[in-house]
């Protein structure tokens, strides 16, 4: 598949449900709406989308959410995927996820083919991690962390980086990580749909964090890649990689290879754009298998260049209505 850009999409994220059992405050606010449990695809449903766009060339699928491992029977879904891992098709079958449920997950994970995992953890500090998270237990998100290790994943951290909550303790949650034999990403924050703080506090530009880990780390360009946005750079002292996302003062636009798919069958085609195509229609038509493929093709070629992040001066909004955690970021 490829888009009027040129570009090849191999990367489908597939939010499988728009619930998390934590409520980031830079993504969520407290009280959230979510789908009704009836406007959900099936398990089988989301299998056969996933399957038409490996058909189609994808060769990475990440899991995503909200959290992916709160949705039902989760396990069943990743099991069948499995088996495009095992035919070749699939290069990764991956997953990003808060790690609260990890502790029970991580022996099947590995048993249904998954070998790397992205794990979200902003602070180290189980106060901080309950104010931001609203509630989550960090102890928890350490013990499924270690059981993800145990089971054989490799594990990375995404730490989205906050003005005034965690700037200052990166540098040692990257030690952390390094010192575990994790690599580390860092991001910053975009503005997507309504939550109860401003966000223009909280944003932080990369470059400012770079410049104060040059302080006290020496770092490397590398051309190492993961198949996501990140730019890495390899940490002399701790011997591990530090990854860079910057879609608000660096645009990795050019090089987009991935379109995300909702819970519900809509694909969109850009994290910072409204162009969605349905395909819950052509995946439940009579027709079956023709009209959906015709209909990725359609929505491919309206893949739009690049995303725009904007908050609108007055009323404080951002141009992306929807939050985070209905495309799975
Ligand atoms: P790797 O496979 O390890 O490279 O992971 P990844 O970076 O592709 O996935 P992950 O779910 O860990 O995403 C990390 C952050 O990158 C999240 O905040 C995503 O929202 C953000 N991100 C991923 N793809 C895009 C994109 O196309 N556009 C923008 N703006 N952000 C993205
Ligand atoms: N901006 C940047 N990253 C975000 N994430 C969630 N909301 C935002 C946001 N508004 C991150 C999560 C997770 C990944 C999927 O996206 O922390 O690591
Ligand atoms: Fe849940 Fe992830 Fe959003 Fe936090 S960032 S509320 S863990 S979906």
């Amino acid at each position: 598949m490829t888009d009027p850009y040129g570009r090849d999409i191999t990367y489908l994220r597939v939010s499988v449900t728009d619930r998390c059992d934590f409520r980031c405050t830079y993504c969520m606010s407290e009280h959230m709406t979510f789908l009704p449990k009836k406007d959900l695809l099936t398990l089988e449903e989301l299998d056969r989308l996933c399957t038409a766009f490996v058909e189609k060339g994808v060769r990475k699928l990440r899991l995503t959410g909200g959290e992916p491992l709160v949705r039902k029977n989760i396990m069943h879904l990743i099991q069948q995927l499995g088996r495009h891992l095992r035919s070749g098709a699939l290069e990764e079958l991956t997953l990003t996820t808060n790690g609260s449920q990890l502790s029970r997950y991580a022996d099947e994970l590995f048993a249904h083919g998954v070998r790397r995992i992205n794990v979200s953890i902003d602070t180290l500090d189980p106060d901080k991690f309950r104010q931001i998270t609203r509630w989550g237990d960090l102890s928890r998100v350490l013990t499924g962390l270690e059981a993800a290790r145990a089971a054989g994943l490799k594990v990375k951290i995404n730490a989205v980086a906050l003005k005034g909550f965690n700037d200052e303790e990166i540098p040692e949650m990257m030690r952390w990580a390094h010192g575990q034999g994790m690599d580390m990403t860092v991001i910053e924050t975009m503005p997507m749909g309504e939550i109860d703080e401003d966000r223009t506090d909280q944003y932080m530009p990369l470059s400012l964090l770079r410049a104060q880990l040059e302080e006290h780390f020496t770092l490397h360009d590398t051309p190492y890649k993961t198949g996501g946005p990140a730019r890495y750079v390899q940490v002399e002292e701790t011997g591990g990689k530090l990854g860079f996302i910057t879609p608000m003062t660096h645009n990795f636009c050019e090089t987009c290879n991935r379109v995300r798919l909702t819970c519900t069958g809509t694909l969109y085609m850009c994290l910072g754009q409204e162009d969605a195509a349905d395909l819950r229609e052509p995946l439940r038509a009579s027709e079956g298998n023709e009209a959906l493929s015709n209909a990725i093709d359609e929505a491919i070629g309206r893949k739009p260049k690049g995303h725009d992040f904007i908050i609108d001066r007055r009323t404080r909004r951002p141009s992306v209505s929807r939050h985070m955690s209905v495309t799975g970021g």
